[in-house]
């Protein structure tokens, strides 16, 4: 299936569903992408900085744990800069696997990487990494495979998807693996919705943009200034939920099919769940997973977890 028409299948699958939903991967084009960038640097999303903080803090105890010549595997490779940090700290890493669904960003980021650890073995992998992935071996023996996967990415998925997820990644690094992830933490709400909807307006910019590129890719006429961007922290479910709401009753055409809105109606873009530090554990453990360490930053507002795959599972 070509790429516009899976993203055109699962737009009007999800925009015919009683309440409305649009798969947040999209979210994520080159002006969203651009866009998201823009969001780490905002006063108000603390995240990026929070998990910098931490690792510029404690990356020498990270890479202990992890240990010596691994083959570490990225998902979702991004701008790098954690990445990097990661990389300096390690002892003689044996490979280094980024995974991206941008061919784009990942061609950049793997060539700035080969070029600053020269004798790091490269191999970049495009594809969607919510589907299984073989992980080629580095020509050079390696003594474990570690999964790094930093941003709380793992908190756009269902709770039920992050296990699965989780578990698909004890798979990958087999026995002897290990995992080190970003999980953002549950805290003040008014700080979270904040985080989601700041003052200057970018993340209203990057939901937005969504309809933007519905209109140019899927022949659409969403008419952007009838939808307005809301973020709303569910206490119950653990999340903030982006929505984008349409203000006044409308109908829009995507490729010829009509969708009908009535005012105040909302489709729902991207969850962001937000974990207890043994809440995260516990599911991390149901995945085949043994807490080994967590690092946090001074206020808790992020966590870094490293995991090794149980014995019980290999
Ligand atoms: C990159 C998916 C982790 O959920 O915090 C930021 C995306 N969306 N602001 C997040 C995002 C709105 C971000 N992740």
């Amino acid at each position: 299936m070509t790429e516009r028409s899976s993203f055109l299948e699962e737009v009007l699958g999800g925009l015919r569903q009683e309440q409305k939903i649009l798969p947040c991967k999209y979210l994520y084009d080159a002006v969203g992408s651009q866009l998201f960038e823009q969001i780490c640097e905002l006063d108000e999303y603390y995240p990026t900085r929070t998990e910098l903080a931490i690792m510029n803090q404690s990356v020498d105890e990270m890479a202990d744990q992890i240990g010596e010549e691994v083959l570490l595997i990225e998902y979702g490779s991004g701008s790098g800069r954690k990445t990097r940090l990661l990389l300096d700290s390690l002892q003689a890493p044996a490979g280094y696997v980024p995974i991206d669904i941008s061919g784009e960003i990942l061609t950049e980021s793997a060539a700035v990487i080969a070029k600053r650890y020269p004798d790091l073995t490269v191999n970049p992998i495009c594809a969607d990494y919510l589907s299984p992935v073989e992980i080629p071996s580095p020509d050079r023996p390696f003594r474990r495979r570690v999964v790094y996967f930093p941003g709380s990415t793992i908190g756009n998925f269902e709770p039920s998807e992050a296990l699965e997820f989780l578990t698909r990644m004890v798979k990958q690094v087999g026995a002897g693996g290990g995992v080190l992830i970003g999980v953002d933490l549950r805290k003040d709400p008014a700080e979270l919705e904040r985080a989601y909807d700041d003052a200057l307006g970018v993340t209203a910019k990057f939901n937005l943009n969504l309809l933007e590129r519905i209109n140019r890719e899927l022949n659409g006429n969403f008419p952007l200034e009838s939808f307005s961007h809301e973020a709303r922290w569910d206490g119950d479910l653990g999340r903030i939920e982006m929505r984008l709401v349409c203000d006044v009753g409308c109908e829009v055409t995507i490729d010829g099919e009509i969708i009908g809105f009535g005012a105040g109606e909302y489709i729902h873009t991207e969850n962001a769940y937000k974990y207890d530090v043994t809440e995260f554990e516990s599911l991390a453990v149901k995945a085949g997973l043994s807490p080994r360490s967590v690092w946090t930053d001074p206020a808790e507002k992020f966590s870094i977890h490293y995991f090794a795959v149980s014995e019980a599972f290999c």
